[in-house]
C-alpha cells in the first residue's frame, strides 16, 4: 500500500529502504545543493541516490550532517565507479566513499554498471564490505536478467536492489518480472524520462483529472507498481511537488494504460551490454 513518504520496502536481507527517495546526479553546486538537500529533508525525504561518478559524495555528506538530522533517520545509497571495479580498488573507493560521506556504514552499496572484465571480483568484495557491515545492503544497478543469473553461480550474496532505468517510455516489465520472482527490489532511475515523458498527451490528462502534475502522476505510477523511485530536481519547487504524491490514487485502469506506454526506442541512458564489454 502506498501511503507517505515514509512507506519502505523490505529487500530481501531485511533492510527497510524507503520507496521515494531523492535522487542528487548533477547537484554538485555548493549553494543550489545546499539549497537541494535542505528543500528534500524539509518535504520529507530521507533517502539519497548518489554516486562515486556523480562526484558530490562528499557535498552530500557535508550537507545531510550539517543539516542535523540523525544518522539513523537518512538512508545513503552510494556506487562503485566504473574505472574503480576490482577487487582491491573496490575495497579502497568504498573505504574514500565512506570518509567523503562521513558515515560510518553505507545503507545500499551498488555495482554502478556490469563489467564483464572485473564481474566477480567486484562483488566479492562487496561481500566482504557486507559481511564486515560497513554496509547494510548490496545491490546492483544496469543488470539485465542474464547478468544476475551469472552472478547467481558464483555468488554467496544475492544482490537485493537492481537499480534501472525505468519510465512510461521504457517500463522494462520482463526484467521488473524476473526481479519480483527472485526476490530483489526494483529501482528505478530516471524515472521521469528526464523530460520526453512529462509533456506526454495521456499522462497530461491523467494529470488534469487529479489537478496534479506529470510529474506527481508518473512517480505514483512507480509507487503503485511497488518499484524504489529516485526523482532528481534542482528546482525547490519540484522537490515538494514530486513528494506530494500521496494525495491521490491512480486506477487499476490508469495504471494499465501507462504500463502499455512503453516504445522500442523509449531508452535514453546506454545499453548495458555495450558497457559490459568496455569496463
Ligand atoms: N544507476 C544509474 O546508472 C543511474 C543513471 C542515471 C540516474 N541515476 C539516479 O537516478 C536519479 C534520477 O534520474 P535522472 O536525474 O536521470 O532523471 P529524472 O529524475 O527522471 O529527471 C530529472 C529531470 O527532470 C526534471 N524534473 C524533476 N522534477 C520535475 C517536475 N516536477 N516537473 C518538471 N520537471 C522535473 C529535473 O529538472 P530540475 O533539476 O531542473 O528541476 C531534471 O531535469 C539521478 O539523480 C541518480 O541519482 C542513476
Amino acid at each position: 500500500m502506498v501511503t507517505s513518504i515514509i512507506d519502505t520496502v523490505k529487500l530481501n536481507n531485511g533492510v527497510e529502504m524507503p520507496q521515494l527517495g531523492f535522487g542528487v546526479y548533477l547537484i554538485t553546486d555548493q549553494d543550489k545543493a545546499r539549497a537541494a538537500i535542505d528543500k528534500a529533508l524539509d518535504s520529507g525525504y530521507r533517502a539519497f541516490d548518489t554516486a562515486e561518478f556523480y562526484r558530490n559524495e562528499a557535498l552530500l555528506g557535508k550537507l545531510l550532517r550539517e543539516s542535523g538530522y540523525p544518522r539513523n533517520d537518512l538512508f545513503i545509497t552510494t556506487k562503485i565507479d566504473n574505472p574503480l571495479q576490482g577487487y582491491d580498488s573496490t575495497l579502497k573507493a568504498i573505504n574514500q566513499s565512506l570518509k567523503d560521506l562521513q558515515v560510518e556504514q553505507i545503507d545500499l552499496l551498488l555495482v554502478h554498471w556490469p563489467s564483464k572484465k572485473h564481474f566477480f571480483e567486484t562483488w566479492k568484495a562487496f561481500e566482504r564490505l557486507y559481511d564486515e557491515k560497513l554496509v547494510h545492503a548490496i545491490g546492483v544497478s544496469n543488470f539485465e536478467i542474464h547478468h544476475i543469473e551469472k552472478l547467481a553461480t558464483k555468488a554467496n550474496v544475492k544482490p537485493a536492489v537492481d537499480q534501472m532505468e525505468i519510465h512510461p517510455y521504457f517500463t522494462q516489465s520482463e526484467l521488473r518480472g524476473y526481479l519480483k520472482k527472485e526476490g530483489i527490489a526494483v529501482e528505478a532511475w530516471s524515472p521521469l524520462g528526464r523530460g520526453a515523458v512529462l509533456s506526454d498527451e495521456t499522462i497530461g490528462k491523467i494529470a488534469e483529472k487529479y489537478g496534479k502534475s506529470p510529474a506527481q502522476v508518473i512517480i505514483r505510477w512507480h509507487l503503485q507498481s511497488g518499484t524504489i523511485v529516485i526523482p532528481k530536481s534542482q528546482t525547490p519547487k519540484r522537490i515538494a511537488q514530486n513528494a506530494d504524491v500521496y494525495g491521490f490514487s491512480l486506477t487499476d485502469e490508469e495504471m494499465q494504460v501507462i504500463d502499455a506506454m512503453d516504445r522500442e526506442d523509449g531508452r535514453n541512458g546506454p545499453v548495458p551490454d555495450e558497457r559490459y564489454e568496455e569496463i
